[in-house]
């Protein structure tokens, strides 16, 4: 006995002297895709306005400083690694400092401002839309052959989780950008989104082909009531009606092309979460979530705080966690752990086919 036990202290003793020496690689790579929701600093790096790099941004991150995360601290990939055990979110893939083997841990591709077609968010200008989001994806992949080999490149491909967060832009930022869009003298509402739905089924197909095996999709959320949409649309405190039929149109039918797809392949590739449903239960009954209010954004100005920038001008809320909204279109960390809560064990009610957790334990 005592022998033993001192040979297995020996051995963790030994394991953790290797542990310190070794590059850490995470047990799982992860790669994210998608726009501001999900983007952790890549349009720090590009000539747009669409960025989030000066306070009040990053008021609550750990080092109190803004990223180019759209969020007073976390976003959802920073929460959703800490659940999964990673040491560290992956990195933005156009920072320097993404480079060697901190490759092997993934890479963050999102860039604040785009959508499933090239034209949303044109105002924008310079920013990683989908397509070139997926190139960088390749490019990645011969980067890491390099170091590694392409055999052990396709497996950590294979092994890894994928994030994909994208849609809402086609609507705020495109079909309801300006009364009478472009967008919206070609399609009815309805086509429109039977649209979006067949070209981010392509996108979705080709991280599929690009080596993705287990895909996690979400929905938009209640686009008719963020507060920069209570406040342009002047709603007098309900939602926009007009952006709340686009969601729940867009929304069902994201699902359904997801089940088809995973049912053509053969295999259950991709989950769909049902961010929709996450946010209207703290939006529609706050108080039992610990926010004061849904309606109001912490740091704006105007009604609901819904206009313009969030900036060091703006009206600036004192406690974070009581809002749901930091600013007039995105979560707070608060709401950001809500949502990833259930995406990580949400019933089927949140979670399609099944949650995360269940997802990777397979
Ligand atoms: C977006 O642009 C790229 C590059 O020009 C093109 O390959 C792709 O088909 C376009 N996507 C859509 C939906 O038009
Ligand atoms: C990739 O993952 C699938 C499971 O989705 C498995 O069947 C396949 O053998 C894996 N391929 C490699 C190269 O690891
Ligand atoms: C979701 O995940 C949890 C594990 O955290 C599991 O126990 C539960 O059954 C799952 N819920 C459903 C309804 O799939």
């Amino acid at each position: 006995m005592a022998s033993s036990s001192y040979f297995n202290s020996f051995m963790i003793f030994g394991l953790a002297l290797a542990m310190t020496v070794a590059p850490l690689a995470e047990a799982r790579a992860f790669f994210v895709f998608g726009d501001s929701l999900v983007d952790s600093g890549n349009n720090n790096y590009l000539a747009t306005t669409a960025r989030a790099d000066a306070p009040p941004y990053g008021i609550d991150y750990p080092t109190r400083r803004p990223t180019g995360r759209f969020s007073n601290g976390l976003n959802i990939p920073d929460i959703i690694s800490e659940q999964i055990g990673r040491s560290q979110p992956p990195l933005p893939y156009l920072s320097p400092v993404l480079k060697g083997h901190k490759l092997l841990n993934g890479a963050n591709f999102a860039s604040a401002g785009i959508g499933i077609l090239n034209d949303t968010g044109i105002q924008f200008l310079n920013i990683i839309r989908m397509f070139r989001q997926l190139d960088y994806f390749e490019e990645y992949q011969r980067r890491v052959s390099g170091l590694i080999g392409a055999q052990k490149t396709s497996e950590l491909v294979n092994k890894s989780l994928v994030l994909i967060t994208v849609g809402g832009n086609d609507f705020v930022n495109n079909y309801y950008l300006v009364p009478f869009s472009a967008r919206s003298r070609q399609f009815s509402l309805p086509d429109y989104v039977k649209y979006l739905i067949s070209e981010y089924r392509k996108l979705l197909m080709r991280l599929y082909e690009l080596g993705a095996r287990q895909v996690l999709v979400t929905g938009t959320g209640p686009l008719g009531c963020v507060p920069a949409e209570m406040a342009m649309r002047r709603t007098n405190g309900g939602c926009s009606e007009e952006l709340q039929r686009a969601a729940a149109l867009y929304n069902p039918q994201l699902v359904e092309m997801i089940k088809g797809l995973n049912s053509e392949i053969g295999e259950n590739i991709f989950i769909a979460a049902n961010t929709q449903q996450m946010h209207m239960d703290f939006i529609s009954d706050p108080q039992a979530y610990g926010f004061t209010t849904s309606k109001v954004a912490c740091c704006g100005q105007g009604p609901n705080n819904g206009l313009g920038l969030c900036t060091v001008l703006s009206n600036l809320c004192p406690d974070r966690d009581h809002y749901a909204f930091w600013d007039p279109f995105h979560p707070s960390e608060k709401a950001n752990r809500i949502i990833v809560q259930q995406i990580m064990s949400g019933s089927t009610q949140y979670m399609t086919p099944m949650n995360l957790t269940t997802f990777l334990a397979n």
